[in-house]
């Protein structure tokens, strides 16, 4: 094996992760790594590099022979997906950190893998600069892999962060986020939980061989979470986050969603703080391994795309185990979850379609309830995301099977419902 291959770098982009790594690779001549071309949309920028080093044509880095490397690290995925593609048919191996343009192609991009015989790792698009897909990939065996839980999002904890440890506001808390860089001027993807979905879609490929559309994850992001939800939090010692989980469930299958959740205070989770990501994996018998690292960022990104870089010195290709060496799982919606719900008005809670209730709060302006409810009710209605309600799961919320009938009526008395 070739372990010195030089590696000719086309560059596409060259924002906040794309000059990052400009940079970052003048600071490690070792690699044998050189940019031969950088492409950008708008040439009349001012750039820190020299101008020879720019087009904004393609074709002058997807051409180009010499070129054996595409880096892809624009903001536009439908163009990255073009530039990626082209890339691969071209027989040039490619990085990408562009987690929205993967989900949204995924199982294009492992036909174009298998097609070319090339290479296509995106470390940095899934925690920046945590390397969980090789280790997903490499570490860990399909049968031995019982859950992962993870913060995928800086944004939405930072924010998160601002409302529990500064007393914020959910609108002081964004600008401050969008002052400080962790937050876009629009941002609904990072709110709105559609990025820290994204991610999930991948590492669920990687994970557990599961190929999933991100509109077939149930998901939602922080954007209904109020101080109130903070206080009842607090109350009960805990946290709330973000948190994308996967747990193969006794019949086999996964059960994979990405809600807020309560978090104890001795939970790894817990220790994961502002624009930080976070990974909690639980395996077979060496029980928990957390990893933890900077989740957004020029450096810490363009460091996981050096490391890919680095990678394509010797070949390395995501040889995606769980899906094609094993036999994959599937997704379950067969189970239940527990949840806290809070609300302004009880018209628009369904209590019907909870399987009991275990907790009721109805003395202030803002209510709660802490039930269980079928996962397939979150996956078909959109009701719980709806008119302020703000849904949270609690800290270990799957539910495998319940003796519905006999312990709903029952609590439902207890509660003063029925
Ligand atoms: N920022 C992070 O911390 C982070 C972390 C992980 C992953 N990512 C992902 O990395 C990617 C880049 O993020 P970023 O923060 O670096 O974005 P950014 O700062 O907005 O920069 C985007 C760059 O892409 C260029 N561009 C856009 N459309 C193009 C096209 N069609 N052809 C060529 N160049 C094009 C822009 O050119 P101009 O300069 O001419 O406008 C700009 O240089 C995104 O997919 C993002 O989701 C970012």
């Amino acid at each position: 094996m070739d372990t010195h291959k030089q590696l000719t770098i086309g560059l596409f982009g060259f924002g906040v992760v794309g000059e990052g790594l400009y940079k970052v690779l003048q600071q490690t001549p070792s690699l044998k790594a050189s940019i031969k071309k950088v492409c950008i949309k708008h040439p009349g920028k001012k750039r820190n590099a020299p101008d020879a080093l720019f087009t904004t044509d393609k074709n002058d880095l997807l051409q180009d022979p010499e070129i054996n490397v595409i880096v892809e690290v624009i903001d536009d995925s439908k163009a990255a997906f073009e530039i990626v593609s082209t890339a691969l048919q071209n027989q040039k191996d490619v990085v990408s950190a562009s987690k929205k343009m993967i989900a949204e192609n995924l199982r294009a991009l492992l036909d174009l893998q298998e097609q070319t015989g090339r290479s296509l790792l995106y470390e940095s698009a899934a925690c920046a600069s945590i390397p969980v897909i090789r280790n997903l990939e490499e570490y860990y065996d399909n049968d031995l892999l019982h859950s992962i839980k993870a913060i995928v999002n800086g944004s939405t904890n930072f924010i998160l962060t601002k409302i529990f440890e500064d007393k914020l506001d959910f609108q002081q808390a964004l600008l401050l986020a969008q002052q400080q860089g962790f937050a876009e001027s629009n941002p609904a993807l990072d709110v709105e939980g559609y990025d820290a979905a994204n991610k999930w879609t991948f590492l669920l490929t990687h994970a557990y061989g599961i190929v999933e559309q991100t509109s077939n994850i149930v998901f939602n992001g922080i954007q209904n979470i109020t101080t109130g939800d903070a206080i009842v939090a607090k109350a009960k010692d805990q946290h709330i986050k973000l948190v994308a989980q996967a747990k193969k469930l006794q019949n086999g299958k996964v059960a994979a969603f990405v809600l807020p959740q309560f978090v104890k205070q001795d939970d790894h989770l817990a220790f994961v703080k502002n624009e930080y990501n976070g990974v909690v994996i639980e395996s077979g018998f060496a029980d928990k391994q957390f990893f933890y690292g900077k989740g957004a960022g020029s450096f810490p990104t363009a460091s996981a795309v050096l490391s890919d870089i680095s990678a394509l010195r010797y070949q390395y290709k995501y040889e995606y185990k769980k899906l094609y060496h094993h036999k994959p799982h599937e997704l379950s919606d067969d189970f239940y979850l527990r949840v806290y719900i809070s609300f302004d008005d009880l018209k628009y809670i369904p209590r019907e379609k909870f399987e009991w209730i275990e907790e009721w709060y109805a003395q202030e302006a803002r209510k709660y309830l802490v039930g269980v409810i079928a996962f397939k009710e979150l996956k078909q209605n959109t009701w719980w995301k709806e008119n302020n309600n703000s849904l949270v799961v609690a800290a270990d919320p799957v539910i495998e099977e319940v003796e519905t009938r006999k312990l709903k009526k029952k609590s439902l008395e207890l509660a003063g419902i029925l």
